[in-house]
Order: structure tokens, then sequence, then C-alpha cells
């Protein structure tokens, strides 16, 4: 596999000439009154998902030049290279297969693709391990006795299955809780154990490592709770999901529920890690997750560039962070149940794609993952709006809406969809002519994805565009999305300072660390 990083290609200099003779002046309303069919021209449909581009700062000839740019930087070869197996994870020598975990065992026969012929023993081993996990989530679903499901995990082990279970929410069980705990704060878990009882309650301790302070310190916390309070049978009421299932069992867990080294923590939703959405969704809701996101992966292995959607999305996120010098991306879900969606994103886009190295070290001389922030519109719409409309920075907006609701109180969802199309509207068309404080500049970018009605498979499908995006941006940049070196520092002293907040030892300390150190001893 060869990729070129996107800077040392022919196109980027093409893109940065046409920035230089367009880009500035660019403007929506121009360009829209120019061209009747700039909609047409700049929306696609991807599997339960369709997006209009429009409203974005880019004409015909940047798209073209874009597509280029993904070309000459191996874009193709790339992806290609994931989708069979090879190890492009290269600082920890692991493959990247996510999506292996939505593939269909049917397709173990595809004559088309004879690099998953390769992958037949992993595809058996992950159908084995679905088809128990969901057994298993039947088996909970059923026993009236468990009221509450209590997930301790932090991170990937927390944020997939949290947001999908909060955006499922029209299909989840009735009669069963769902609970989060990822903070070491012992006031989240505290705030738990409040609401629960040892024998009504399932704790599955997620992690894939086994080996996060955070998820540790809760876990063993939560196990003498139970234990505390009454509670017998762990091996009924506490389930691990993990890569590590020996460690799992030293912990005194019995029940156990694996996944593999080259699936990614921010990419884990889709493995044993989902299993509170099998719970809650029950196991048709997940296998449909599961195929929504397999029809986005054909769409992102197989679509042409110009009509694949991911790819558009990653070509936009490069042409407005090296370009534009746009800096972050505010996710705009106008629909409640997606709640955890941006946070979700944070990790997914930061983690994968806030790197200052390519993947062989060498040090990036241009920007990558932009910051990415939002809330549910219309909350939004009240607390922030005001500076992505007049604020001096430019901030591309992306909302997701949802056509048909589930909730039926009249004229709600219709006024929902007309702010959503408003903001949009208003952030592309300003209005000059009310005078000083009351201008607004307008010509603001936005992308607006549109679902269907938000089912287990639409959200299994938006997930996976998200994820293939940060793969292209990632891809063209050179870095390597699957690593998260930059967590480590902070660990390593958390444990150090730790000890020192017990002996009082403020040695060798920088003077604030040790100011500060002091005064919490005090
Ligand atoms: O510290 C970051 C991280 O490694 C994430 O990548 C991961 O999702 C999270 O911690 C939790 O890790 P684990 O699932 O191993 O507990």
């Amino acid at each position: 596999m060869k990729t070129t990083r996107c800077d040392r290609t022919p196109a980027w200099s093409v893109l940065q000439q046409q920035f230089d003779q367009t880009g500035r002046p660019f403007d929506l309303r121009t360009a829209f009154a120019a061209d009747p069919q700039r909609f047409e021209a700049f929306s696609l449909s991807a599997p339960h998902v369709f997006a209009d581009l429009s409203k974005n700062l880019i004409d015909a000839a940047t798209q073209a030049t874009l597509l280029e740019l993904a070309r000459q930087s191996g874009l193709e070869q790339h992806r290609d290279a994931m989708f069979a197996g090879e190890r492009i994870n290269n600082t920890e020598q692991r493959a990247v297969m996510h999506w292996l975990l939505r593939n269909p065992a049917v397709a173990l026969t595809d004559q088309a693709r004879p690099a998953i012929k390769n992958l037949a023993t992993e595809l058996q081993d992950v159908h084995a391990t679905l088809d128990a996990m969901l057994a298993y989530a039947t088996a909970v679903r059923a026993d009236d006795s468990i009221t509450d499901v209590v997930n301790i995990g932090i991170g990937g082990s927390d944020l997939g299955p949290q947001m999908a279970v909060v955006a499922l929410d029209e299909f989840v069980l009735p009669g069963k809780r769902f609970h989060f705990v990822s903070n070491v704060d012992g006031h989240e878990l505290a705030a738990v154990l409040k609401k629960i009882k040892p024998e009504s309650t399932l704790f599955l301790i997620a992690s894939k490592t086994f080996t996060t302070i955070e998820t540790m310190t809760n876990a063993r916390s939560a196990k003498a709770w139970f234990e505390a309070s009454g509670g017998t049978d762990v091996a009924r009421h506490f389930a691990a999901l993990s890569t590590n299932v020996a460690a799992a069992n030293a912990f005194g867990i019995s029940t156990t529920f694996g996944f593999w080294d080259w699936v990614g923590g921010r990419y884990s939703v889709w493995s044993a890690i989902g299993l509170p959405l099998a719970i809650a969704i029950g196991a048709d809701g997940f296998r449909q997750f599961l195929a929504g996101a397999h029809a986005m992966d054909e769409h992102f292995r197989v679509a042409p560039l110009a009509h694949n959607l991911p790819v558009r999305l990653g070509l936009l996120d490069v042409w407005y962070r090296n370009f534009h010098g746009f800096t972050s991306r505010s996710v705009a879900p106008y629909h409640c149940a997606l709640k955890r969606y941006p946070a979700y994103l944070q990790q997914l886009e930061m983690e994968s794609n806030g790197k200052q190295v390519d993947a062989s070290g060498a040090a990036l001389p241009f920007g990558t993952s932009p910051v990415l922030w939002g809330e549910p519109g219309t909350n939004g719409q009240h607390a922030y709006y005001q500076m992505l409309h007049q604020g001096t920075d430019v901030v591309p907006v992306e909302f997701v809406a949802v056509k048909k609701p589930r909730a039926s109180l009249p004229g709600h969802h219709t006024l929902l969809l007309a702010n959503v199309l408003a903001q949009a509207q208003a952030l592309m068309q300003g209005k000059m002519d009310a005078g000083g404080h009351k201008n607004f500049p307008g010509n603001r970018p936005s992308s607006f994805l549109l679902l269907d009605e938000l089912t287990p498979a639409s959200l299994g499908a938006l997930i996976a565009l998200q994820e293939h995006r940060v793969f292209v941006s990632g891809s063209l940049w050179g870095i390597n999305c699957f690593d998260q070196w930059g967590v480590e520092l902070g660990k390593v002293l958390a444990k150090e300072v730790e000890a020192r907040l017990g002996n009082g030892d403020t040695s060798g300390l920088d003077g604030s660390t040790a100011g500060l150190l002091a005064k919490l001893r005090g």
C-alpha cells in the first residue's frame, strides 16, 4: 500500500491556488444565484443518510481538485488496506477491523472479495461472540428480576453504548433502567448505587484493556457495595466486556464476552462493548444497528469517490482545516435523543486525528483535528448560536435532522424542522441591512445530514459514516488514526501525584503543582 501525505501531492498546490483565487471571496449566495442546480449538484445519498453539502464554501473546480487530492494521496489504497485486514495501525502493529464486526457471516462466500476469505477465522470468531452475547442479552431481557443494568466503563467503553442507548430510547425495553458510570469521581457511582438493589442489578464492566484505573476503581467499589449490601452470586450479577478476559477472570468475573485488539476503543460499540445496547433494544435491534453500519461500510468501500459520502465529508474537513484555517466544527443534532452524539464524536474525531506527527513520526506542517463541540438543537440556539451567527470566527456547522418523529405531540416536530432549516438558512443568508449590532454577515457554511427516521439501522449508518469520514481526513493528513499515545502522560503522572497526595512529598515538583498539592492536603 502506497500513500502520499496530502501536502506532498500536486493537487495540494492547485488547491492553494484555487483558494487564493476563489476561496476567500467565495460567496454562497452568489453561488446559489448563479447555479439553480447547486442543491442537486452538491447533495448525495448514502445508505440511510441524505446529505446536502450545497451550503459549503466550495465550487465544482475545488470539488474536483479535492477528489484528485484524495486519489493522489492514495486514499483508495489505504481504505482497501483497512478492508483487507492489513496492519495499518503501524505504531501498534495492529489491523483495523471494526468494520468486520458488522460484516454478515454470509460474506464468507463472497467471490468478489478475496481479502475477506483470509479473514474467515476472524469473521467466525466475530459471529460466535455476537451470537453468545445476543443470547445473553435475550436472557437478561426476559429476566424480570433484573431491573437495572449498570455499565461501568470510560471513553469508548462508555460513550458508544451510552450514546446509542439514549439515541434509541424509543426502542428500549420498558421495565429496565440503564445507568452509565464512567468518572472516577465517586459521586457518580454513589448516585447510581443509591437507586439500585443488588438482587435486581446487572453490572457490566466494560474495558478493552481491563486495566483502566477509572473503570477498575469503579468496578472494585461496585463489587464491594454488592457484597456489603447482601448481594450474592457475583457470576449472575457481573459480566465483563474486554479483550483481556484473563484479567476479568482474575478480578472475579466469570461471565465474559471478548473482542480483539484490532478493534479500537472508540470503534468498539459494535463489539461486546455494545452489550448494554443489545439488552436495551434486543438482538434484532442490535443486528439492525450492525446492518445499517455495514451498508455504510459497503458504500464507503465501493462507491466512486465523487459519490462517496464519507469521502466528501472528509475532503471538506481538509479544505476547511488546511485552506480556510477553521479550527472547529459544531455538531448540531436536531433530535433530543442524539444528546450524547456530540460527545461521542469528540472522542471519535479528536482522539483519532488530534495528532501532530504523521504515521512515520515526522512533524506535520499543517493543522489536523478540528475541535468538535455542540448540543442538540434547539437548545444550542439559545446558548452559543449568537457566536455562530455574529462571532469573529467562522465555524462550519453539521446539522442532523430526522424527517419522521416517533413522538406524536402535535406541532412539535414541524417546529423543530422549521428551526433547523431556518438556522442553516440564516447562517448562509445573513442580513446586512438591519444596521450595526443587528447585522449578520452570513456566508457561514453548513452541511445538512438527513435521516428518514432515527432507528437502530439509521443510527448504525450515521455512526459508521462518521468513523469513515475521520479515516478520510486522517488518511490524507498521513496520520495513524488508530493509536492514542497522547492520553498516556497524564495517566502516568496521576499515579505519581496520587502517591504524593498521600505522603505530601512535593520535592522536584513545579511550583504550581506543589502549591496546589499543599492546598489540597491542608
Ligand atoms: O485513555 C484513552 C482510552 O484508551 C480510550 O482510547 C479508550 O476508549 C478508553 O481509554 C478506555 O479504555 P478501556 O476500554 O481499555 O478501559
